[in-house]
């Protein structure tokens, strides 16, 4: 019997024999030699299996394999320069284990919706299996950034009676006989949870019912959402582009392989490190109305904006202090400028858009009520909340990372659909 191991560890084979569970992904071949393209899902590698050297059911075998065939090969590991992997497999046997016949995902070009309806099996191809390893290794990143940092990882609710960031995206749902929705952001929840533990974060899905159909938008989508008690809107930027650094680093360490077959061009990454430039919500109207663009103070930016801004620099920009009318209700005033708030979106390069939304909170109990009355909000479904305010309240501030413009930023994609493995669009919930 020889050993069973995965593609990812052939290194610690060489010379030996070993077993490896895979499937076939391509096939090329000069009538004496069969060159199997292998993959099992940590790595591919080429397995060759010469006509002399077989007996004649593996030979007959390793010709009936189609694409995606599945299988257990056997053979001996060698070191080869040439190969994309550094490793070769020489065949000895091999075991059918199913012949696929007519996979729908052929090496020829198919368009979006196709491989949208068939993206159970797209994440197959090498591509997406590149992001979604480097969303894998982003999470990871995530988490160690804030457990090595004094940060808890709290869970908040997804269920829940009321809104976050304001009632026009919500997902209504029951809660037997009451109303419920899907949550938005859970940071309401992170803001009582920073007020038990210090510094806290979360990762985890938040819905938003948008009726934009835009590369940037998802209905279903993970946030990570940081919250922290006793820090200002300086503390709380100097926090996310440190973050933001640390996950770059981590992909540029462990992923290199993964962004070669994505082509992104690393040389924009290696760009990336903490400070990020700074410009005022001010600064940006004025550069933006200096380029012709016809919008008046006050009003929000959209995609085009962000992006005519982000293109000054090479690395991400904070935009800080957005008029008080535009951002959420829960936004702290600048005490010297009430009708700005100290809040920061973080715009990445080369055009991905607002990768994070953060602010230092309202802490003084009577503004917050004020705010309830403006808002429109009931004061008995968000008791709880006012509680924070009256029981102990303190400066603190937060922020939320969209992990999926991330990977889309990190990965150099066009849409953020291929950024997480079963998109929810605003026409897609299949599969
Ligand atoms: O700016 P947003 O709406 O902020 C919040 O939800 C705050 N409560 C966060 C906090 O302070 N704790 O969303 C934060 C980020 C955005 O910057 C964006 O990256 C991402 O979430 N995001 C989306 N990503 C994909 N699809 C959508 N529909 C998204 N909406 C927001
Ligand atoms: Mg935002």
């Amino acid at each position: 019997m020889s050993t069973k191991c995965t593609i990812r560890e052939v290194s610690k084979y060489v010379g030996e024999e070993v077993t490896i569970g895979c499937w076939l992904h391509n096939k090329r071949s000069s009538g004496k030699i069969q060159f199997l393209q292998l993959r099992d899902g940590t790595g591919y590698i080429q397995g060759v299996a010469v006509k002399n050297e077989v007996s004649p059911e593996t030979w007959e075998d390793a010709g009936r394999l189609t694409q995606e065939s599945s299988l257990y090969v056997t053979g001996t590991i060698r070191e080869d320069a040439r190969s994309q992997s550094g490793y070769e497999l020489t065949i000895t046997s091999v075991e059918v284990i199913q012949i696929t016949e007519e996979y729908p995902i052929t090496p020829k070009e198919h368009g979006v919706d196709y491989l949208m309806d068939h993206r159970h099996l797209w994440i197959r191809s090498p591509r997406q299996r590149a992001i979604l390893v480097i969303r894998a290794e982003i999470i990871r990143a995530v988490q160690q950034f804030f457990d090595t940092r004094g940060f808890h990882l709290v869970d908040p609710p997804i269920l829940t009676p009321s809104s976050c960031e304001g009632t026009t995206n919500l997902f209504h749902t029951k809660y037997f006989d009451e109303d419920a929705f899907l949550t938005q952001s859970g940071q309401l929840y992170m803001e009582a949870a920073a007020m038990a533990l210090g510094r806290v974060y979360s990762f985890g899905p938040t819905f938003r019912a948008e009726k934009s159909k835009t590369r940037r938008h998802l209905i279903e989508f993970w946030m990570i959402e940081p919250e922290m008690a006793f820090v200002d809107l300086e503390e709380n930027l100097q926090i996310q582009e440190q973050f933001v650094s640390h996950i770059i680093e981590s992909v540029l360490n462990n992923c290199r392989k993964e962004l070669e077959t994505l082509e992104r061009d690393i040389s924009k990454l290696e760009k990336i490190k903490a400070p990020f430039p700074r410009i005022t919500y001010d600064e940006a109207i004025e550069y933006l109305q200096s380029q012709g663009f016809d919008i008046p103070w006050g009003e929000d930016f959209g995609a085009p904006h962000e992006t005519a801004i982000a293109e000054k620099y090479e690395k991400p920009v904070f935009i800080t202090h957005y008029p008080t009318g535009i951002k959420a209700f829960y936004m702290k005033p600048d005490p010297t400028r009430p009708e700005v708030v100290l809040c920061a979106d973080m715009i990445a390069p080369e055009g991905y858009g607002e990768i994070i939304g953060g602010s230092q909170r309202i802490d003084d109990p009577e503004l917050m009520e004020e705010r309830f009355v403006e808002h429109q909000l009931s004061k008995e479904a968000y008791q709880w909340y006012l509680d924070l305010r009256k029981y102990g309240t303190v400066p603190h501030s937060g922020f939320g990372l969209g992990l999926e413009r991330t990977v889309a930023w990190v990965c150099g994609l066009d849409h953020v659909r291929e950024t997480i493995p079963f998109p929810r669009l605003l026409n897609r919930m299949y599969p």
